[in-house]
């Protein structure tokens, strides 16, 4: 089974809506990542991303099949201001790494990256069963940390000066969330009973175990 069966064909949320991308998505991203200051904050490297580069990204890693990219979409107007994904999905360890670009700039800063955020880090954790969800982020994006944060990420390590940018070198910092960080933030500290080992992980039949999950690294 790929990947795109354990993504459903959209997430809901109050103000956004993330769906599988369309094909004709491309040109949206060629916009994006075509904007110096989006690679200024997204790539490891000086300068914006070539076309053919974008569009070699697209097919493999947002429409491919083994792809868990969704497309992040405006609830009222449908538009379309973003991406996010998963990548190196790890069944045996039960961990992901996630990305997410908002490309529409004056859609930055509106709370929709932290809402994105939270959708896919439940449908990690209360559907995919997954432990661990970790992101990489530059010191110097302090929107993105902000929103991770805010979504429940917590700073677990930083690669010193990492990242040259702007004439100096950055710390790069290493995000994650737990599943039991997850727990605690949405039903409150849980106490638990005697001889309960596995307070982490999620059940109940709408949760794909995480054991099913192929690994991927
Ligand atoms: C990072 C990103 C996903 C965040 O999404 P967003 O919708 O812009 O962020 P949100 O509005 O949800 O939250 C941003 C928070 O940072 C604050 N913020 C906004 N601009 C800021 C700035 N320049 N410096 C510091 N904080 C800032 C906001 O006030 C908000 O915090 P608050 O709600 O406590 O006031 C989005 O900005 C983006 O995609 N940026 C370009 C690509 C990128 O950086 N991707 C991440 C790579 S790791």
């Amino acid at each position: 089974m790929t990947h795109r069966g354990w993504f459903p064909d959209s997430i809901t949320g109050e103000r956004i809506v993330l769906r599988r991308h369309m094909p004709e998505n491309l040109l949206a991203f060629r916009r994006w990542y075509a904007d110096p200051e989006v690679a200024r904050l997204t790539r490891y490297q000086e300068g914006i991303m070539p076309v053919a580069e974008i569009d070699r990204f697209f097919q493999a890693r947002v429409v491919g099949p083994d792809s868990m990219a969704l497309a992040i979409h405006l609830r009222d107007s449908d538009r379309l201001i973003g991406t996010c994904a998963f990548s190196q999905l790890d069944g045996d360890n039960g961990s992901a790494l996630y990305h997410i670009t908002i490309g529409e700039k004056d859609a930055w800063g509106l709370g929709y990256g932290t809402e994105a955020t939270t959708l896919m880090i439940e449908h990690a954790f209360e559907r995919l069963g997954l432990h661990r969800v970790s992101l990489s982020v530059f010191a110097f994006n302090e929107r993105a940390i902000r929103a991770y944060r805010k979504a429940g990420f917590v700073v677990e390590g930083r690669a010193r000066q990492s990242i040259w940018r702007d004439g100096r070198y950055w710390d790069e910092l290493q995000m994650s969330m737990l599943d039991t960080d997850w727990a605690v933030r949405e039903r409150g500290p849980q106490t638990p009973g005697p001889g309960v080992v596995d307070v982490g992980r999620s059940s109940g039949s709408e949760t794909i175990p995480v054991a099913r999950i192929e690994r991927t690294s």
